[in-house]
């Protein structure tokens, strides 16, 4: 796989295409798209994120009829569903605590998070582990980038819709669906406000 850009090749030539060559994307380059995303940091390290890539034509076409009929959900030759599952981290607190720490750090780090998102509504964890999912969803955007793919995130689908196409329960949330392949045309130039317009050094 290529993978020669640097990351500020990647940031700087990085734009949302919404129309794909139709050749398949190959099932190893987007798992090291996502090997890289997982890398993303999250708090206490509970990365609640999972991926849930689509290639499937039909099921495609269900994802473009729940994003209002976007045409560039079926253009892409891969969909990748980036989602966000706080339940499933709760569940599974062990599993998530560093394997280096000893045994009885270990269960006294399970008990403190249990206590934390034990006083929390599943809908307040679901917004929790959104923000960290975010932060993977950029890391998955340059990770693409740098792998020679273009993709194009998108909000604009009826989250209902999405989690009955892909049999997740309710509490699953989404930070985007990435439709992935490579471009057919180009997208819009940039346009962004400057450093001046939106830093402030105190
Ligand atoms: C969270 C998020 C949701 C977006 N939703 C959509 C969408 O539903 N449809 C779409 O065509 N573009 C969508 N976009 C793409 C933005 O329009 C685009 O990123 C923005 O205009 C900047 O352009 P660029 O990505 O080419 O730099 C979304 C972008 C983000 C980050």
């Amino acid at each position: 796989m290529q993978q020669s850009m640097t990351v500020k090749e990647a940031m700087e030539s990085r734009h949302s295409v919404r129309k794909f060559v139709q050749e398949p994307v190959v099932k190893e380059g987007l798992q090291e798209i996502i090997n890289q995303a997982r890398l993303a940091p999250s708090a206490w390290n509970l990365q609640p994120w999972r991926f849930h890539v689509v290639t499937d034509p039909e099921m495609k076409a269900k994802l473009q009829d729940a994003a209002y009929g976007q045409q560039q959900v079926t253009s892409a030759p891969a969909v990748i569903m980036v989602a966000s599952d706080m339940e499933d981290v709760v569940a599974n607190l062990k599993q998530t605590v560093h394997p280096g720490l000893s045994e009885e750090k270990k269960q006294e780090e399970v008990a403190n998070l249990a206590a934390f998102f034990g006083g929390m509504t599943v809908e307040e964890r679901g917004q929790w582990g959104l923000a960290q999912t975010n932060i993977a969803l950029g890391f998955l955007l340059l990770a693409a980038q740098g792998a020679g793919y273009s993709t194009v995130p998108m909000l604009g689908f009826d989250p209902i819709k999405v989690r009955d196409i892909l049999g997740l329960p309710d509490h699953v949330k989404f930070a985007a669906m990435v439709p992935i392949g490579h471009k057919d045309t180009e997208g819009y130039p940039h346009h962004r406000h400057s450093v001046n317009e939106i830093a402030f050094f105190h």
